[in-house]
């Protein structure tokens, strides 16, 4: 199999992405006010003309004051808001990519310095130590809703899909983690009991989204205080973790893993990915990310060392093997926005590679 197989198209539900390659969602405090402005539409713009399928935006803040901060992360509620997320998806549009909107509820990961206090399953951070409060069952209902209404206001503004952000420690994944959650209710205890919450909020974005709708869920085993965590300790607890979330209406899964190609359960299959064993236990089509077409993993990285590109041969082997359905790919498109279109036409060996402190100066 080559390369070229990665430039078919794939289609879930009513998106049809023009090849297998979505960009990472990557946040970029860029949005003063919330706004995403003229530069954000340019900057997506930028990545759908150098190849890239899928765009998956960067977090967006859930309405709620607790949700996140800072302030320069884009929200998804207000007329200005809403006029720039139009002008972003147009953009993307006219390049011949699609677009869909990460949803983010920082949980207690959330930053307090202006004074907001942050809001979790049980007040406790990834180190176990207390860290703002627990949310109560009545508000549980309240952000199911608003995850729900935020979505609706994602499909009324153009995008093509919803991702709901529940990797890397924030609130979702901190009801799946059983160090953030030490609830007694019926959204604590058991595996299947933690990952209820996440699951009604999976069903109450189905209801309103409606059928056609795909909505993809991201998960991770890492989390941003431990990248040595994890939730599934073995593919039967992975399948427990996410039969839930496909039984409540969830098209798409992407296992976000800081390195492609690492085996996920070494003791039960030596090689394959959490990607392939997410597909393996659920059926559903899946994303894969982490590394590609880099020499290290993300936040590896020594103050003022530029990652390496690195070959894909063994991305292209993952895919031969149905291991993914799609690859999403976060530094190297901030390093190059034509990172895509570079493979596609063999122009990999002029790509110099990864600097944080370049890409991230500024939008471009
Ligand atoms: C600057 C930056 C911001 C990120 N922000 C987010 C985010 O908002 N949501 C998310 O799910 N992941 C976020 N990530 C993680 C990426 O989506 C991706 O999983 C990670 O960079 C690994 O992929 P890569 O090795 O191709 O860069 C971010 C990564 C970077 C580098």
């Amino acid at each position: 199999m080559a390369i070229d197989d990665l430039f078919r198209p794939f289609t879930v539900r009513s998106l049809t992405v023009p090849n297998r390659f979505a960009m990472a969602p990557m946040t970029r405090q860029a949005s003063p006010g919330g706004v995403p402005g003229a530069d954000v539409a340019e900057y997506y713009r930028r990545r759908a003309a150098g190849g890239v399928g899928l765009i998956i935006t960067e977090g967006i803040r859930l309405p709620d004051a607790a949700a996140g901060y800072p302030a320069s992360i884009p929200t998804i509620a207000g007329d200005e808001v809403l006029a720039g997320w139009r002008r972003v998806v147009g953009s993307v549009h006219r390049e011949g990519g699609m677009i869909a909107a990460q949803l983010w509820h920082q949980g207690v990961q959330r930053d307090d310095a202006d004074g907001v206090v942050p809001v979790g399953p049980s007040g406790v951070d990834g180190r176990g130590r207390p860290r703002g409060r627990a949310l109560e069952v009545r508000e549980l209902h309240r952000l199911a809703d608003q995850y729900a209404e935020s979505a609706a206001t994602a499909r009324e503004v153009g995008f093509d899909a919803v991702e709901l952000h529940g990797a890397h420690g924030y609130l979702l994944d901190e009801f799946f983690w059983d160090r953030t959650n030490l609830r007694t209710d019926e959204y604590g205890g058991s595996l299947t009991a933690r990952t209820r919450f996440p699951a009604e909020v999976v069903a109450a974005v189905r209801a309103a989204v409606g059928p056609d709708y795909p909505i993809i869920f991201r998960f991770s085993q890492w989390k941003g205080t431990d990248y040595t965590a994890s939730v599934a300790a073995d593919p039967t607890e992975l399948q427990e973790l996410l039969a839930p979330l496909v039984d409540a209406g969830i098209d798409v899964l992407h296992p976000s893993t800081r390195r492609h190609y690492a085996p996920a359960f070494p003791d039960h299959d030596g090689e394959l990915s959490l990607a392939g064993w997410t597909k393996k236990v659920t059926g559903v089509p899946v994303i894969a990310v982490g590394s590609v077409g880099l020499e290290t993993q993300f936040r590896s990285e020594k103050q003022g060392q530029v990652i390496q590109p690195a070959p894909v041969d063994r991305l292209v082997e993952q895919f031969d093997a149905d291991e993914f359905d799609i690859v999403a790919i976060g530094r190297a498109l901030l390093a190059d926005p034509a990172w895509v279109n570079r493979l596609r036409d063999g122009r990999l060996d002029g790509f110099a590679g990864y600097d944080p402190e370049a890409a991230l100066a500024k939008l471009a």
